[in-house]
């Protein structure tokens, strides 16, 4: 019922008054199954704060809805989706309700009109955890990289001479992806990741997800166990619950996630997904032993291990640790990487590295998906990482965030400190700082939102489904650093400051 209610948005621009949008809104998720006969709906007020609308709008809504059999029971009492629907023959072709991610729902369950599978439903249920931010770039944006250093110039000059000189390369490809991006990736992951393996073993992907996504197709049945860090990534668990897996969320700790909890409560867990670098989103680095315990147990259960190196590039102090993947003698990692963080993520390039049995099954699947990922980004990528402009952006912003971050760790100490403390700061595009004070996640993201902030709280990484909270999580907000200059990080802190102060 929350990730429902999180994706609805309604319309204040709209001419339609925003109880008969409400109405829509529930009615059409009713009708597609989203919200299933019998559930209980939230109280009134909960929709009130959520949507910021009025209790009158909510009750307006809700008196139509059970008016017309969709809802059963009292307004204040309990309000429950009802058991006997009515015929949903009166429904419109389409119901203009659009998600707050802008996706546009259809309604497709009119009588006679073929219904979505119950996988399809599971995209449209999830939808709000694979969001995209589309508007302009502000503090404290998350994971996104700093795009006023990007040698745009650099990559446009490769991809004009690329197009000069496309020969006959612009037919259908491997769907595993452009050879020579592969081999450059492998020597740069053994150098740069520790990473063992050779070339046949990478496929190059649309972004990590896509990566996520066929791995969560192929090597998992409906219902099988997975483990997802909690608090965790969204997009992950999205592609897992697209998979109808079995999704357990495994608290973790300051030495990151913890197997022996996983190991105990969710002990027929097929596949496992980690951010052992850089727990998302609280920061901290999986201990050695907490590795080797992981891979420990995959072993004994046969499990697979999903590692999600996503923003390793990024370390700025502490030592760097190699990856998961060149611990592992089982054959059982998958190293998942993405060119999101350390170039840009509209590029949409990502890859994995597959342990020679999946080598096959997932280049197979890729193909089917989409035959492979669009070839001129990936010869441009092949001649950026080959001409050495890929090391010296790496060796630039890894120095520019460095200071990016301790411009936003000064301006805590500084301005902040009596609200925020802060979490790990070993690397990546993001900062976690946690509430000293009993302040409002959702008051504070609010706030800021008036005072043109876009923050993150961290409640927003944990699961309604988390049997257990982490004992390295309280509430607060990730703060992103990496697109901002110093000064605009200044700036903000001193606006994030004021709308602290304001919620205290
Ligand atoms: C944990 C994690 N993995 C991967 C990604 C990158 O996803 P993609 O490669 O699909 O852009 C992100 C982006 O925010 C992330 O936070």
């Amino acid at each position: 019922m929350s990730l429902f209610l999180e994706s609805l948005q309604l319309d204040t621009a709209s001419g339609t008054p925003l109880f008969r949008q409400l109405y829509a809104a529930v009615k059409h998720a009713i009708l597609t199954g989203v919200l299933p006969a019998g559930m209980q709906l939230p109280p009134s007020r909960e929709f009130c704060h959520r949507l910021s609308i009025s209790r009158q709008t909510v009750l307006n809504a809700y008196e139509l809805l059970l008016a017309e059999g969709y809802l059963s029971g009292t307004v204040g009492r309990g309000t429950f989706v009802s058991v006997d629907l009515p015929d949903a023959s009166d429904a419109p072709d389409r119901i203009a309700i659009t998600g707050k991610r802008g996706v546009a729902l259809t309604n497709n369950t009119r009588q006679g009109t073929p219904a979505l599978s119950k996988r399809g439903r599971q995209f449209v249920d999830r939808a709000s955890l694979a969001p995209v931010h589309q508007e302009k770039t502000r503090a404290f944006r998350v994971s996104m990289p700093g795009l006023d250093v990007f040698p745009f110039d650099v990559w446009a000059r490769l991809e004009a001479r690329r197009w000069r000189h496309h020969e006959d390369r612009l037919g259908y490809g491997d769907p595993a992806g452009y050879g020579r991006l592969r081999e450059l990736l492998a020597v740069y992951l053994k150098n740069a990741r520790g990473v063992n393996c050779n070339p046949e073993q990478i496929i190059i992907t649309s972004g990590s997800q896509q990566a996520l996504y066929l791995l969560s197709t192929v090597l998992l049945d409906p219902e099988d166990a997975a483990w997802v860090e909690s608090p965790g990534y969204r997009g992950a668990i999205a592609t897992l619950q697209a998979a109808q897996a079995n999704v357990c969320h495994v608290p973790v700790d300051h030495d990151g996630l913890n197997v022996d909890y996983g190991a105990l409560h969710y002990p027929d867990a097929r596949l496992v997904y980690v951010t052992p670098s850089h727990q998302l989103p609280l920061g901290m680095t999986m201990s050695l032993q907490r590795r080797l315990a992981l891979l420990a147990w995959a072993k004994q259960g046969s499990a697979w291990v999903i590692e999600d190196d996503y923003d390793s590039e990024y370390r700025y102090s502490g030592a760097p640790i190699a990856s998961l993947q060149s611990l592992d003698k089982n054959d059982c990692v998958i190293y998942v990487g993405t060119m999101s963080k350390v170039l840009f993520p509209g590029l949409r390039l990502g890859y994995m590295v597959l342990p020679p049995a999946l080598v096959a099954p997932v280049t197979h699947a890729k193909a089917i998906i989409d035959r492979h990922t669009a070839i001129v980004p990936q010869m441009v990528l092949a001649d950026f990482i080959a001409e050495g402009y890929f090391g010296r952006h790496i060796k630039r912003t890894r120095k520019l965030y460095s200071q990016r971050q301790a411009a936003l760790l000064d301006s805590i100490q500084t301005q902040l400190s009596d609200d925020l403390s802060c979490g790990a700061s070993d690397g990546g595009l993001d900062l976690a700082v946690h509430f000293k004070m009993q302040h409002s996640e959702q008051a504070v993201v609010n706030a800021g939102l008036a005072a043109g902030l876009e923050l993150r709280p961290l409640s927003y990484f944990l699961s309604p489904d988390a049997k257990e909270v982490s004992s390295a999580f309280s509430r607060g907000l990730l703060l992103g650093f990496s697109s901002l200059t110093e000064q605009e990080i200044y700036k903000s802190c001193l606006v994030l400051r004021d709308v602290l102060r304001s919620q205290r």
